[in-house]
C-alpha cells in the first residue's frame, strides 16, 4: 500500500489521534498538511515531525466552523502543497463534555453542531470540487461509537456524529462516479487524545464493556484511515466502519 504523491488535510492534526494519523499517512508516502484552531503550533509540530521523515508538510491555522477560514487553509494547502487527494475530518469539540439534554446549553449544542458536522460539510465542499476535476479522492470522516449506540450525556456530540454517518453516505453517492469514495470511521476510545480528558475510573469502566477489554492504540485506527486512503479501497465506499475492538458487541 502506498500513498506515494498524494496530499492529504488532515483536520485536528494539533490532536492526539489526529498526530498519528499524519505520521501514518507520511509513512505511505503522502505529503500532509494539519490543520490547527487554538493549538496551532501543536499542528506545526507535527508538521516539523513528518518533514523530519522527508515528506512534505504544513500546519495550517483552521477554524473549520468558519466557511472562509476553511476556503482559505484549502487554497494555501493547494498553493504549497498542491490540490488535495486526501481529506481526514477529524476535528471534533465538545468531545467529552457530559452534560444532559435538560442542562445542555443551547451555545453548546450549537457550537458542537458547527464544528463537527458543518465544519465537515465546509471541508467537503472546499476539497470536493477539484477531486471531482481530477476524478480521484478520499474522504475520511470521524465519527463515534456515540452516533450509533447514543451517549449519556453526550446529545449533542452523538447527534453530530450520528450526522456524519448521513453525510457520509450522500457524499459517497455524489462523488461516486468521480472515483471519489467517502467513509466514516465509527472510533469506539484510544488511548491518548480526548479519551486521557476522561476521569481514571470512568475509563476502567468503559473499558470493561469492550469485547476485547482495553482502548486501542492510536495506530490501529490510522492503518484504516491509510486504507480508506489508498488505491486499494477503490470499491469500498459509502461505508460506516466501527473500529471500537467490539464496545458495539454485547459483552458480559
Ligand atoms: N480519543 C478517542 O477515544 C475518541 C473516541 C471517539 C471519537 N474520537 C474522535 O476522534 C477525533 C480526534 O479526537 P482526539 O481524541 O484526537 O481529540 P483531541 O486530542 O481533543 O483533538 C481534537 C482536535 O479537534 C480540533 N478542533 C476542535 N475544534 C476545532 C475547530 N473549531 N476547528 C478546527 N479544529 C478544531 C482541535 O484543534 P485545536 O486544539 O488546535 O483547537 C484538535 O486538533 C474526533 O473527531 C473525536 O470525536 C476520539
Amino acid at each position: 500500500m502506498s500513498l506515494e504523491g498524494k496530499v492529504a488535510l488532515i483536520t485536528g492534526g494539533s490532536g492526539g489521534l489526529g498526530r498519528v494519523h499524519g505520521l501514518v499517512l507520511a509513512r505511505l508516502g503522502c505529503d500532509v498538511a494539519l490543520t490547527g484552531n487554538r493549538n496551532l503550533e501543536k499542528a506545526e509540530a507535527v508538521a516539523q515531525e513528518i518533514r523530519d521523515m522527508g515528506r512534505r508538510a504544513i500546519g495550517v491555522k483552521m477554524d473549520v466552523a468558519d466557511e472562509v477560514e476553511v476556503s482559505q487553509g484549502v487554497e494555501k494547502v493547494t498553493r504549497e502543497l498542491g490540490p488535495i487527494d486526501i481529506l481526514v475530518n477529524n476535528a471534533a469539540f465538545g468531545i467529552v463534555r457530559a452534560t444532559k439534554i435538560v442542562d445542555m446549553k443551547k451555545a453548546d449544542w450549537d457550537r458542537d453542531v458547527a464544528v463537527n458536522l458543518t465544519g465537515a460539510f465546509n471541508t467537503i465542499k472546499a476539497v470536493m470540487p477539484s477531486m471531482m476535476e481530477r476524478n480521484w479522492g478520499r474522504i475520511i470522516n470521524v465519527s463515534s461509537v456515540t452516533g450509533i449506540m447514543g451517549g449519556y450525556g453526550q446529545c449533542s456530540y452523538a447527534a453530530t456524529k450520528a450526522g456524519l454517518i448521513g453525510l457520509t453516505k450522500t457524499v459517497a453517492l455524489e462523488g461516486a462516479r468521480n472515483n471519489i469514495t467517502c467513509n466514516a470511521v465509527v472510533l469506539g476510545v484510544f488511548n491518548g487524545g480526548s479519551f486521557y480528558e476522561v476521569a481514571e475510573p470512568f475509563r476502567e469502566r468503559i473499558i470493561k464493556r469492550i469485547a476485547m477489554r482495553r482502548a486501542g492504540e492510536p495506530e490501529e485506527l490510522s492503518n484504516v484511515i491509510a486504507f480508506l486512503a489508498s488505491e486499494e479501497s477503490s470499491y469500498l465506499t459509502g461505508e460506516a466502519i466501527v473500529v471500537s475492538g467490539g464496545l458495539d458487541l454485547f459483552t458480559f
